[in-house]
């Protein structure tokens, strides 16, 4: 029935109204905070790039997790930035890494916070690159068991899931076997799926030191024109055993999101990664937008695309506004 009869305005009208029919939920325990640990004591560095966010040292990173928790938020992603780098990203899948000391930690301090570890070498090698580079390239094969490695190192020190950052083939396979082999077969996977070579991924770079002492990484990460063949990872990943399928970044490929979402039926999370939030942080800083509005739609927009988890550097923040 078309106007005068049909007033979709109607259900507009009051907040209650609203909230009715509202489609899409946004709540604290659909967010991720990412979080970075770094060697050290006492240390609370700011990240330039990112305003809010500051990389911690193990005791201090435990205190921040009491206020995460306290927020709402019930997992957390954690990113080691090691004291020193070498050529085979060694600091990766040491046991005594800045990450499994901080996921011990962790775990011991608040036993029901979800700690899921970012898989990847680029923040312990030396060239900045994900994977063991050979003759100027990332070799696929042997990065897959380097990755391997440290997943396992990660489960053995209690993490609650594992999320392969890097890309490379095969790699979510390897890491199911080799979990299930070593007496983890309850630890899911969090694939960065459909992981694009991203412009918006500066500041993280920043915040971790990984940016690529040469070339970049589009021999590995996805094309940002492509969209079927983010499906065609997704699946992939499935079939290889990943519990959740990742699409980064986040707003710029929302309807990468629909699309995995649609194909796969699987969980599905969304990665609002470090250039989406330090551009919000810096509209909102010069005024330029209202950062509370804008980040919760930015967030919602998100949760609408199908994405059941968002990993955000505005979880905590998020949380607080949306309580
Ligand atoms: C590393 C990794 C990156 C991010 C998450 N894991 C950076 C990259 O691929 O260069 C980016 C996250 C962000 O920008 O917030 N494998």
């Amino acid at each position: 029935m078309p106007f005068p009869s049909t007033r979709l305005r109607r259900l507009r009208r009051t907040e209650s109204l609203r909230g009715l029919i509202r489609e899409t939920e946004l709540s604290p325990a659909h967010l991720i905070q990412p979080l970075f640990v770094v060697a050290g004591e006492n240390v609370r560095e700011p990240v330039d790039s990112m305003p809010g966010i500051e990389r911690f040292s193990i005791s201090e990173l435990v205190a921040e997790a009491t206020e995460i928790a306290a927020s709402g938020v019930n997992a957390v992603l954690l990113f080691g930035v090691p004291a020193a780098k070498d050529e085979s990203g060694s600091g990766a899948y040491d046991e005594e890494g800045v990450v499994q000391m901080a996921v011990r930690a962790l775990k011991e301090a608040h036993p029901d916070l979800t700690v899921i570890t970012d898989v990847c070498l680029c923040e312990y090698t030396s060239h900045g690159h994900c994977g063991f580079v050979r003759e100027g390239e990332v070799d696929n094969d042997i990065t897959v068991e380097l990755l391997a490695k440290t997943a396992i190192s990660h489960a053995e020190a209690g993490a609650d899931a594992v999320a392969p950052s890097d890309m490379m083939d095969g790699r979510v396979g390897t890491i199911r076997h080799q979990l299930d082999e070593e007496g983890h077969p309850g630890v899911p996977i969090v694939a960065y799926s459909a992981k694009y070579a991203s412009a918006f991924y500066g500041p993280f770079r920043d915040a971790a030191g990984s940016t690529p002492e040469f070339g970049d990484r589009r021999g590995y990460q996805m094309d940002p024109a492509n969209a079927e063949e983010a499906v065609r990872e997704a699946e992939l990943d499935l079939e290889e055993g990943a519990d959740v399928v990742m699409v980064k970044p986040a707003t710029p490929y929302l309807d990468v999101v629909r699309r995995v979402k649609a194909a796969t039926g699987a969980p599905v999370a969304a990665y609002h990664v470090s250039g989406e939030y330090s551009m919000l942080k810096a509209a909102a800083d010069r005024g330029w937008v209202d950062e509370r509005a804008a980040a919760l739609e930015a967030l919602t927009s998100i949760r609408r695309a199908g994405a059941d988890a968002i990993v955000t550097y505005y979880a905590k923040e998020a949380a607080a506004w949306l309580s």
